[in-house]
């Protein structure tokens, strides 16, 4: 019992002394924390832009280390980001390459500027799947075509379209043009932009029209 409480004692002891020599080191630290995320398969680079000279450079995931540089020398990667991530020394960034499910999580950035002083971000990571082909729907109301592009993601997409190879100033996911402005043979494609992906899908204008040869619901009673 005496054992046990002399152990107590001199390890509360221990942890004071800690406390009081090695300010702890969120203490005064800049702390930020940013939701990014990347898309499975391609490469990731955390938004990372320190404009000090840099000494020292930690980055952890989970708390695990993932890569470690000391002011001088190689980085040293970790078991399970060598050869798949890259270290920025000049601005403290890190690449992911060929993003994976497993790669979401709490990623720290530590680093100490030339001034000695310590700074920590905080990155949550999370990875998406791309981007499905695009879907192109359309049909006509009064005298425009009506033309919307569809496709299954979880953020925001950029759109645009080219008609026969031209592109057309309107950026949006729903466009109306003039039935008059385009000819029925041409075809309409529509790009979805997101990070590095870019896919497309192309409709020729004839199927937006019921009968699918670009005449509207004319029909001719020819009498025998
Ligand atoms: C990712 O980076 C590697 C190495 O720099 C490069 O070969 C590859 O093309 C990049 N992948 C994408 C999807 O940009
Ligand atoms: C950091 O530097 C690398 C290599 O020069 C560059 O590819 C990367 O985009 C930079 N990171 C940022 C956030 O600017
Ligand atoms: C820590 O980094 C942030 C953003 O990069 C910056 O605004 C801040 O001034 C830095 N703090 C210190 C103590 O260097
Ligand atoms: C016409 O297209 C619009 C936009 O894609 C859609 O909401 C609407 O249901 C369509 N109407 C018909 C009759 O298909």
């Amino acid at each position: 019992v005496f054992c046990n409480k002399m152990l107590r004692w001199f390890l509360l002891m221990i942890t004071i002394i800690y406390f009081i020599f090695f300010p702890t080191p969120w203490a005064g630290a800049h702390i930020r924390c940013d939701d990014v995320f990347g898309i499975l398969g391609e490469n990731f680079t955390f938004p990372v832009k320190i404009d000090q000279r840099i000494m020292e450079i930690i980055w952890t995931k989970n708390k695990d280390k993932v890569a470690e540089w000391e002011g001088q020398g190689e980085t040293t990667y970790f078991p399970s980001f060598q050869y798949r991530s890259l270290l920025h020394k000049e601005n403290g960034s890190l690449t992911l390459f060929n993003l994976e499910d497993n790669d979401a999580g709490t990623y720290m950035l530590d680093y100490m500027d030339s001034g000695k002083k310590n700074n920590v971000s905080t990155f949550i990571l999370s990875v998406l799947a791309p981007p499905s082909e695009p879907e192109i729907n359309c049909n006509i109301s009064g005298d425009n075509l009506v033309l919307k592009c569809t496709a299954d993601f979880q953020k925001p997409l950029n759109y645009f379209w080219k008609f026969s190879d031209k592109a057309i100033a309107h950026q949006t996911q729903e466009i109306f043009i003039p039935k008059k402005s385009v000819g029925i043979s041409e075809k309409a494609t529509c790009f979805i932009k997101f990070s590095q992906t870019e896919k497309s899908s192309e409709i020729f204008l004839t199927q937006c029209y019921p009968d699918g040869k670009g005449n509207e619901w004319v029909r001719l009673c020819v009498q025998v």
